[in-house]
């Protein structure tokens, strides 16, 4: 995030499927702090439980971080997942509906990016790091 307001970050590690949960207490207690529409809150909870379930399964742990902006007209939370497992080697197959390597659905991560405003996958062997910025319009 590189604008100027201020940044209140919040960060969960993530090792037992019990702390997505928390994770996902996290990002809605922001979401419902800022006054968010109950539909974007729903959004934004679902981009977090979806990386944080990735993190989970796939590399075995993670953690999770929430940071929060309020512009002027709009507010912001950029929800942050890193791990230190094997990472993505094609993000674009990653990306794609019904893309899985462990049997899943194959469609945390599509979601997430239909969801988001912008998403960045930064990843290789030992540190994967997803950023997902999500926007909402001040009513
Ligand atoms: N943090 C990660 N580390 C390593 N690989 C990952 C990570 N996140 C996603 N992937 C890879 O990308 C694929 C697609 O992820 P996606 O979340 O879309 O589907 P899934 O996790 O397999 O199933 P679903 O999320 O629908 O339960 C995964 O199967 C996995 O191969
Ligand atoms: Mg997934």
């Amino acid at each position: 995030m590189n604008a100027d307001a201020p940044i209140v970050e919040t960060a969960v590690r993530i090792v037992r499927r019990e702390d997505i949960l928390t994770a996902r207490k996290t990002v809605r207690a922001a979401a419902r702090a800022l006054g968010l529409a109950t539909v974007d809150e729903a959004r934004i909870v679902t981009i977090m439980s979806e990386l944080a379930k990735n993190a989970c399964i796939h590399a075995g742990a993670g953690e999770a971080r929430v940071g929060v902006r309020s512009l002027p007209d709009r507010d912001q939370i950029l929800v942050e997942v890193e791990d230190a497992g094997p990472g993505i080697p094609d993000v674009s197959a990653a990306l794609s509906v019904g893309f899985s390597t462990n049997g899943g659905h194959g469609l945390g991560l599509p979601a997430v990016n239909r969801l988001a405003k912008s998403l960045i996958i930064d990843t290789r062997p030992g540190k994967t790091v997803v950023a997902a910025l999500f926007e909402s319009a001040r009513a």
